[in-house]
Order: C-alpha cells, then structure tokens, then sequence
C-alpha cells in the first residue's frame, strides 16, 4: 500500500507539502491526510476486483471525516456504516444511499427508519430479533428493507483478541449453524427482501487463510439456500485486510483477490467488500511537537502534545506505531524515548522505547494513523479534539478546525439554583 510520507534530503513531506508547513500552518497536534493515497488505496480494490461485479463499501468508522468520504465517494465507492451519524456523514458527503450496507449489533428502529426512508443497499442483520423489529419497521412504511445476515463463521482471524470478530464467543453475527434456519423465516417476512450474506472476521489480518475459511463457510450456506429456493445476489466478506506498522509481512491485496477467485470462478454474485483500515491508515499521520524531555530512573521521557485522546491505539491495543521526526538533523545525540502525552494516566504513550535525536520544541510524526485516529479520539481530560487536513499535491485544506473551548462544553449546561 502507499506510505503517504516521503523523505527530500532533510525535509519529510507529504505528497508537495513540507510536512513542517502542515504543522506551521494548523498547529500542532494535527492529522493529515494524503488525498493521494487515499485515492490510490481505494483504486487498488477497484482496479483488484475489475474482472468481477463487485462492491466496494469503505468502512466509514476507520476515519469518518467528510472530506475524506467526499473523496472516496467521487471515485464511486460505497459505504459500510455502522450507525445513523455515520449514514448522514455520508449523505452529507454525496455518498450513493443504494451503495450503503449497513452493520451493528443492535440499530434501533429509529435508525432503521432513517436508512429506509433514503434507500439503502442492505442491511446486515445480525440477529434474529433484529430480523423481526427490521420487519416491523419496513411494515409501518410499507416498504421491502433489503437484508443480508451477517454470519459468524467461527474463524479465527488470528489477530488481537479485541479486534477479532468472528469467533463464535464474539457478539457479532448470527451463529453460521443457525443461518440456514434464520434465511427460511426471512424468507417468509413480509417486508423482508432477502439480498445477501455476510460476514466480518477480524481486523488487521496478515494471513489469507481465514479469510479463505470463512469465503468457503459462506459459499456452502449460499449454495444450500439455493437449493431451497433463496437465491442471494451478493456474498460480503468484510473488511479486515492488515497494512504495515512496523515489519508485519502483509498479503497484498492482488494475492487476497487471487487466492479468492479459484473459490468465486463463474459465480454470478456480487463481490461485496467492507475495507476501512487499508484505505485509510497508511494514507494518515499525526503530527506532535515534543514539549518536554525528562528523565525518571533509567528512563527517558519525550513528551508530546498529543495524548490517548487524540490516538488510542497504543493505549487500548498496544499497537506499535511508527514516529520520527519531522526535520532530520545530525547536530542531536541520539537517545531511547518512551514518547508519551500529557494526559494523567500511565497508558497514556504513543510510542515505547523509540530511537529519536530530538529536543524540545521538535515536531514528530505518527505514521499510519489514518483509521481508527481521529475516528477514535475522545476529549478526554478536557483536551479540544485536534484539527484534520488534507493535501492535495500542493495543497493543503482545513477539513476539520481544531475544537475550541465552547465545543467542549457545547450542550453542558449550569443546574439552575433555587
Ligand atoms: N466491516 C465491519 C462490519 C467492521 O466491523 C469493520 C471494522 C470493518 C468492516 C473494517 O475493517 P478494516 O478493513 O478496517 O480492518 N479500532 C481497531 C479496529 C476495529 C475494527 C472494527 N471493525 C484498531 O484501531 O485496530
């Protein structure tokens, strides 16, 4: 995939922009984007899956910023959603409805209504009681609400416990062994269109194999239900395509569509594909300036402006992410760093024992953190969220402002006293 960050003699930039002119311009800490690669990543499963019908559905909860659904939707994308904020970002951005599949344990029916009312491409159902309150829903309006279920294979994704989910212990999905069943009373439904299959194992995936697994599991469901009768025009097998932080060996995306194709030969279903991460990670970075060096014990400290707020990753996976500095010199000895933020709490670090030459002042950058960054940030310890940009060769566009004190406090409210 493409690293959106490129070294010219001591500059780093991002496509025809310094990235110290980023910093310089929107303060510090901020994430940037590179249309670039976002564009390429995208093109890539396109390009991939030409000789197929297909559906590419970006996972919106990776990085949910409307510019960069603005992006993918003008190179036709469609959208996995998983919630109505997300459904409106994306209508907000120009996103096709009829491309949207939309994801989650529990919609309420409130949603429900909403993505009926602008026409969705489907639900993924993932359970028996959403199934029976979706029908109820698409009653009230008369209308037929397009369903895939969302299956649990059982695979395992062999990826970190808390982002795996196709395990029959995780929530997600209807049981693979009770779908079969699950389809015959769809079937029956009277505001129930029966569309599709699905299902999601896991994220960061650096095997191809369990996706494989989990492609076969689906074709034995789809075939069975044919024989019945239920004939479904589209198979969806998620997101979940790893990318590389540190030194992971990452299939690439042309070996996933080769290794699937001997299983999908004639099939005349539409290929559906969720991708978030391997779009948008290698596409981001986050950019800090060190505010303070100190020493405890034996141990080196470069604290940075910004925190497991701003990036969780570290703190929640103990995800290893790449950081460097901006502006390569010579003139600084080199020494071990654990690069943490300002927030009160021990797992609050972006990086552990990092080889850094810096000195306070220095800005850094965080590699990869396109997805699942900016989406996952809170405003924890009272910290603004920080500003979003993106480059476009040698532009650059403020796609989110840096949050002010009154965002912080939008909607709180004194108790009136007697
Ligand atoms: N489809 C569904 C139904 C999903 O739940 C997800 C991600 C995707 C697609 C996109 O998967 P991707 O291609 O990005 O792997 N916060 C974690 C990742 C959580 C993934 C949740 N589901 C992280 O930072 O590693």
């Amino acid at each position: 995939m493409h690293s959106s960050v490129t070294t010219n003699g001591n500059q780093r930039t991002m496509e025809d922009v310094p990235l110290r002119d980023i910093i310089q311009k929107y303060g510090s800490p901020c994430y940037a984007y590179s249309k670039q690669a976002i564009s390429e990543n995208f093109l890539a499963y396109q390009q991939a899956l030409s000789s197929r019908n297909h559906l590419i559905c970006y996972a919106v909860k990776s990085n949910s910023n409307i510019a960069v659904l603005q992006t993918l939707a003008n190179l036709g994308a469609g959208f996995d959603i998983v919630s109505v904020g997300e459904l409106e970002r994306v209508l907000m951005a120009g996103g096709d409805p009829t491309k949207v599949v939309y994801s989650g344990v529990a919609k309420t029916a409130d949603e429900m209504r909403r993505a009926l009312e602008v026409g969705i491409h489907c639900f993924n159902v993932e359970s028996e009681s959403e199934l029976i309150l979706l029908n109820k829903t698409a009653a009230e309006t008369n209308q037929m609400a397009p369903v895939s279920l969302r299956v649990n294979p059982d695979v395992d994704a062999k990826t970190h416990p808390y982002i795996s989910t196709g395990l029959k212990e995780n929530k997600f999905g209807i049981d693979i062994s009770r779908a079969y069943e699950v389809y015959q009373q769809a079937a029956k439904m009277d505001h129930i269109s029966v569309v599709g299959v699905d299902c999601h194992i896991g994220s960061q995936l650096t095997d191809i194999s369990p996706f494989i697994d989990a492609m076969g599991h689906l074709l034995l469901l789809v075939d069975r239900l044919a024989e019945s009768g239920i004939n479904l025009k589209h198979i969806d097998i998620g997101g979940g395509l790893g990318v590389r932080y540190q030194n992971e060996t990452v299939p690439s995306l042309a070996s996933y569509i080769d290794a699937l194709d001997p299983l999908l030969k004639d099939r005349s279903e539409t290929l559906v594909m969720e991708p978030g991460r391997s779009i948008t990670a290698n596409a981001g970075i986050l950019l800090t300036q060190v505010q303070v060096i100190k020493k405890n014990g034996d141990k080196n400290f470069a604290v940075v402006d910004a925190a497991m707020n701003d990036m969780l990753r570290p703190a929640l996976y103990d995800a290893w992410m790449d950081i460097n500095s901006v502006e390569i010199t010579s003139d600084i000895l080199k020494s071990d760093y654990d690069v943490v933020g300002p927030v009160c709490e021990t797992g609050d670090f972006l990086a552990k024992d990092r080889t850094l030459a810096i000195k306070e002042g220095d800005y850094l950058y965080l590699s990869s953190a396109g997805a699942y960054g900016f989406s996952m940030s809170s405003n924890y310890n009272s910290r603004p969220r920080v500003a979003e940009v993106m480059v476009d060769g040698d532009q650059t566009h403020l796609i989110r402002a840096r949050e002010t004190i009154e965002d912080l406090v939008r909607g709180e409210q004194l108790v009136k006293e007697q």
